[in-house]
């Protein structure tokens, strides 16, 4: 049976906007946001806390923080690689932070410079500061179906990763198909190992949708009792460490998808149309989001 409610949470300004070549405004960032907040979403990643020598993007997270207009209910969360990175984001009032891992030791390497295992023991650090302060922490596994340096992933490698971070404390965890290459197929196949050792009610899809199977992986994991689902307003986004790899599902059609299977998002989805257009005439660019290429409206 599928969930009657899913909870999306928006990634569009962080993982949309951290690949972005040109530095984008500050001010476009905050309004990005805020029309976000006025859709009805009920988490919103706004930038990470990483070193702008690694990703230049981001090197505006304080401002941005104190930019946006915080709506009551609204999660605004952020990354956090590390204890510096935790510690500056709960100075700028982030409501949630998410440590970021994955199932493969390469990309570990490139993405934030550490071994699988240290990375774990990072992030320790960051859970031990954040239980004291009592933010909660979200956990990312990269890598859940393939890897662009390594190939593909087993899924005991990503339940493994999974584990450690559930343990640790983290209330959700949310599988990341970084370069877009799963299918239903090897997503259920991961889905069933990681629900091993997590229970789903814990667990998130984050998928991109380089080979344009983003909208069959979720309906998969919500046949399998996921109901927590990661996108990108307007499809926008991708990992600068994992190059050619797209942008997340768009965040339209998602919430096309979900009403249309009579699941509740509590997002007004012309709302949050008017934020994905907004963004890419900021951004000059066109929207990955199929729902709003569509002519045909109903
Ligand atoms: P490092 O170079 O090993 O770090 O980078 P370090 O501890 O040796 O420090 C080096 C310098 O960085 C020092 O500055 C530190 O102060 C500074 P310097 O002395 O040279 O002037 N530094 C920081 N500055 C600001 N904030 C911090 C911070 N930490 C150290 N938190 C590090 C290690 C983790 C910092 C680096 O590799 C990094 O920032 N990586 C982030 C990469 C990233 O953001 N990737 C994209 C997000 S992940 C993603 O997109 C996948 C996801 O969407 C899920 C999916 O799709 O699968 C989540
Ligand atoms: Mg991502």
């Amino acid at each position: 049976a599928l969930p009657e409610k899913v909870k999306i949470v928006e990634v569009g300004p962080r993982d949309g906007l951290q690949n972005e070549k040109t530095i984008v405004p500050t001010e476009t960032k905050i309004h990005l946001i805020d029309l976000l907040s006025d859709s009805g979403l009920p988490v919103i990643e706004a930038t990470s806390f990483v070193s702008p020598k690694w990703v230049p993007q981001m090197a505006d997270q304080v401002e941005v923080m104190k930019g946006i207009c915080r709506k009551p209910g609204v999660s605004y969360a952020v990354l956090t690689p590390n204890l510096k990175g935790f510690q500056a984001a709960v100075k700028a009032g982030a409501s949630e932070v998410a440590i970021f891992g994955a199932a493969s030791e390469l990309f570990s390497k490139k993405n934030i410079n550490c071994s699988v295992d240290e990375s774990l023991q990072r992030f320790d650090e960051v859970m031990k500061a954040a239980k004291e302060a009592g933010v909660p922490v979200r956990g990312y596994v990269s890598c859940v179906v393939g890897c662009p340096y390594e190939g593909k992933v087993a899924p005991e490698k990503v339940a493994h990763v999974a584990k450690r971070l559930y343990s640790m404390g983290c209330y959700e965890i949310s599988l990341g198909d970084t370069i877009g290459v799963g299918t239903p197929g090897s997503m259920a196949q991961m889905l069933e190992a990681v629900s091993r050792e997590v229970p789903v009610s814990a667990l998130a899809v984050h998928c991109h949708d380089t080979y344009g199977q983003a909208l069959a992986n979720i309906l998969v994991a919500l046949q399998m009792g996921i109901n927590v689902v990661d996108s990108s307003v307007a499809g926008l986004g991708g990992c600068p460490y994992a190059q050619g790899a797209s942008g997340n599902v768009a965040t339209e059609d998602v919430v096309y998808m979900l009403h249309g299977l009579g699941i509740q998002t509590g997002v007004d989805l012309s709302k949050l149309m008017n934020a994905g257009a907004f963004i890419c005439r900021s951004l000059n660019r066109k929207t990955s989001s199929k729902v709003a290429q569509a002519p045909c409206k109903l």
